[in-house]
């Protein structure tokens, strides 16, 4: 084992090279079959300078270019971009794995009490800075977030990742119907609040806003029609919502929208689709929601430790990338179980198995990294190694733990080397994690 970046220190030499394995995409795997879709380097090189990625290409060669860069070998590991989650509530970090309940019940049963304690803002932060630390320790080092419908809960995200120097996206939760009081906003307020927070945060160093209705059954017409508004006047911002995650919910939403044609067209008559729109989950679609979702140019995210945790359904992964839908992968921190986007790669392996499609680990790694992060309209900053993205960078060890290490051992390219930590790896496998070119992990 080589010895890891110093933690949390910031390099005086101007340049760092990070010395491993190195696996850069060079198309999208639903595209581009494997292996035409990736580079892999067995002994590589990543050039950091100024916070962000200078050169990428044989150790060899690089090493010779820059021969006075800080060098930090992590042997055998694999460098790649650092995950990009692109859903989690990180107010629900506290009530990850709760038990026995569906969606409905969960949300009134352990979600709303918790998220009403975010009005207070001391707790607030010391969430926000035990979610970020978390995140980075499983090597995420870019997550979009739902904070709650209080403005404090969203001054504290923002303010931990800019401590820990993160790109994220966040938003106030939108709620004026259906949920405890302490909850509650209203059309004017939730307004107000986002418009206040998205001017406040939207582009300061690396935070962005998302306007964040967090559902149909919980906004009322009217809030959806201030946030389509908001929305239409910051078009740069993102807009993350949920969209048909359960058989329940959708049933709800038919009973509060009649005369809507199915559960997206309760968003989209407001503005609420289209290029930077997220709709996490989104599993039960009908072929109209399918096909707007495509032409539409939104994106949705997969949450596969949620959907089974809660018991939501499967999602159609393959099918979806075919008809042209950009895709993320996500954590759904807390209704999902994990923190981890290896185990949520595994997650997403084992309910595409479900669903009569194999995804190879390439799909699966890039679903974690790029796909997110286009996902996000962020994949010029984050979730490749691209020359000029950010130096968001972990060193991943393909034999963390004695079960991983035996399988490993008999791979025979890299994707049959990594499939294992896939499935069976967690934070243990995070050997470093470097964030604006800074060694945080
Ligand atoms: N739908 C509305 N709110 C939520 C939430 O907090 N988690 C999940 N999984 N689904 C939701
Ligand atoms: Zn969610």
């Amino acid at each position: 084992m080589s010895a890891p970046a110093p933690p949390n220190a910031e390099s005086s030499a101007p340049e760092t090279l990070l010395l491993g394995q190195i696996i850069d995409f060079t198309a999208d795997p639903f595209a581009t079959p494997p292996p035409d879709c990736a580079r892999h380097l067995s002994r590589g090189a990543i050039l950091l300078r100024g916070g962000k990625i200078a050169e990428v290409g044989p150790a060899a060669r690089l090493g010779e270019a820059h021969p006075t860069a800080r060098r930090v070998d992590y042997g055998a590991a694999l460098l790649l971009p650092g995950f990009v989650d692109a859903h989690a509530h990180y107010p629900q970090t506290g009530i990850i794995a709760s038990w026995g309940k569906r969606l409905i019940d969960w949300l009134e049963g352990y979600t709303f009490p918790e998220e009403s304690r975010f009005s207070d803002a001391l707790y607030a932060a010391t969430i926000a800075g035990r979610y970020l630390d978390l995140a980075i320790a499983n090597g995420t080092t870019t997550v979009a977030s739902f904070c709650t419908s209080h403005p404090e809960s969203v001054t504290a995200f923002f303010q931990a990742a800019q401590a820990r120097g993160m790109a994220v996206v966040g938003g106030k939760v939108a709620m004026d119907r259906n949920a405890p009081e302490a909850l509650l906003d209203t059309p004017e307020r939730a307004y107000d609040e986002s418009k206040a927070l998205l001017q406040r945060w939207h582009g300061q160093g690396r935070a962005r806003y998302a306007i964040t209705p967090r559902f149909t059954p919980t906004s009322s017409e009217a809030q959806l029609e201030a946030m389509g508004a908001l929305w239409a006047e910051h078009p740069d911002c993102a807009m993350q919502t949920h969209l048909s995650e359960q058989a329940e919910e959708i049933a709800w939403v038919k009973e509060l929208c009649p005369d809507a044609e199915d559960y997206l067209a309760t968003y989209e008559r407001h503005g609420l689709i289209g290029p930077g729109a997220l709709f996490g989950h989104a599993i039960h679609l009908t072929p109209r929601e399918r096909a707007r979702l495509a032409e539409s140019g939104s994106s949705v995210v997969h949450c596969p430790t949620s959907n089974t945790f809660i018991g939501s359904g499967v999602f159609d992964a393959a099918g979806l990338a075919a008809e042209g839908v950009t895709t993320g992968l996500a954590t759904d921190t807390g209704g999902g179980s994990s923190f981890s986007m290896l185990r949520t790669m595994g997650a997403a392996y084992e309910i595409s198995q479900l669903n009569g499609a194999v995804l190879h680990p390439a799909q699966l790694l890039w679903l974690a990294t790029e796909g997110s992060a286009r996902a996000l309209r962020m994949e010029s900053e984050v979730g490749t190694l691209a020359v000029g993205s950010a130096a968001d960078i972990i060193a991943l060890d393909l034999a963390s733990t004695p079960a991983i290490a035996q399988r490993a051992a008999r791979a025979g390219d890299i994707w049959e080397a990594v499939f294992p930590t896939m499935m069976m790896g967690d934070d243990r496998a995070i050997k470093a994690v470097w964030i604006g070119g800074v060694g945080r992990r």
